[in-house]
């Protein structure tokens, strides 16, 4: 029998390709998603259960309808900005939500657990690429509810055993290469779909959020990591807690930076178009740079990127947001959903 595993927000853009990558990997993977964010089509027929992480009789009818070996969970807010307008949010859907969904866990003796945490976590570093033992000072409440839910974890380490894998991302990028699922938010906020929706004539520039850091060329300095890689990193993960049944925490960084200006000429260049480009005002939230070590990740994980090449990330983000129709919020085919997966008549 294949190992169950839950993948929270898996409807949604990491989420969806870690899905893929576990489907493929042979594991029998179930999405819980409440669709705030996610695209039900992003999901494997019969594989989605609509529903909410912070909702305890829901996901105890979950967890006593399957035997899950662990718990992959994505479902948060993630924007920087967002989280500084809107810090309640954060605060309830990152921490709040995520120990109901831990109770819910233990109370079922499920005792493993994927977690994506953030460079957010380190705030602004002084050393770079970022060793995972550099102090952690996150600047916005995003980073915060992260971190805190790092520190959660260990807590529950302690208390009941539950054994943890920390995921700590560089700014995920990129699509599946086969074109079948890539990255859509709504509203969108990240640099590379927001290029390439210049590119495609779907918005009329490119604002570079601020020109004046002290940087190479001025602009923000960011580590892109493919979202494919960050995806086998869940796998391997998953590998490693049931073979160690223990507890780690990892930067998942291309250990090479690239600036808002390079991306932009990058996506010029891959898409063969150009676009407008003006400089604004800074974003409230950003660090200058942004680079992670992924030593700890090689030799513990035998984690190592596939897809590095900035390039090569931007072609599949180009191929998948050009093969796409504009993104539709929640379109959810009927087929999709799967009510009985959680074993319930609604
Ligand atoms: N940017 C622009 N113009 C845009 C959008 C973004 O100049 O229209 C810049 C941003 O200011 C930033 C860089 O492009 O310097 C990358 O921005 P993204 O929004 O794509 O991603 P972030 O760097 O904000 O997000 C990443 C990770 C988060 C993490 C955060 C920490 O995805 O998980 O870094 O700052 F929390």
């Amino acid at each position: 029998m294949p190992e169950k595993i839950l993948v929270t927000g898996g409807a949604g853009y990491i989420g969806a390709h870690v899905t893929k990558v576990l489907l493929e990997a042979g594991y029998d993977a179930i999405v819980l998603d409440n669709l705030s964010n996610g695209r039900g089509d992003f999901v494997p027929d019969g594989r989605l259960v609509v529903g909410d992480i912070g909702n305890r009789a829901f996901l105890n009818h979950l967890f006593a309808a399957h035997s899950f070996a662990a718990v992959c969970h994505l479902a948060a807010s993630i924007q920087v900005g967002e989280s500084t307008l809107l810090p309640s949010l954060y605060y309830r859907n990152n921490v709040a939500n995520t120990l109901t969904l831990l109770d819910a866990m233990v109370a079922a003796n499920v005792k493993q657990l994927v977690f994506p945490s953030t460079c957010a976590v380190y705030g602004a570093p002084s050393i770079q690429p970022i060793p995972e033992s550099h102090p952690l000072n996150p600047i916005s409440p995003y980073g915060a509810t992260k971190l805190m839910v790092e520190r959660i974890l260990q807590d529950y380490s302690r208390a009941f055993e539950l054994q943890s894998a920390i995921l700590r991302f560089f700014n995920a990028a990129g699509a599946a290469p086969d074109g079948s699922i890539g990255e859509a938010h709504e509203p969108e906020t990240h640099l590379i779909p927001i290029a390439i929706e210049a590119a495609l004539g779907l918005r009329s520039h490119l604002k570079i959020f601020g020109d004046d850091y002290n940087t190479p060329d001025g602009t923000c300095v960011r580590d892109y990591v493919h979202v494919m890689d960050l995806a086998e990193a869940f796998k391997l993960s998953l590998r490693y807690l049931q073979r160690e049944q223990t507890s780690l925490t990892l930067n998942l960084g291309n250990m090479q930076g690239f600036s808002v200006k390079e991306v932009a000429e990058t996506v010029m260049q891959v898409s063969g178009r150009s676009f407008d480009v003006r400089v604004a005002p800074r974003r409230a939230g950003d660090p200058p740079l942004l680079v992670g070590s992924n030593q700890r990740a090689a030799e513990m994980l035998g984690w190592t990127p596939r897809y590095s090449d900035l390039n090569t990330i931007v072609r599949h983000a180009w191929q998948w947001h050009s093969g796409e129709r504009l993104p539709v919020p929640n379109p959810l085919p009927p087929s999709a959903i799967s009510n009985n997966l959680l074993g319930l008549p609604y």
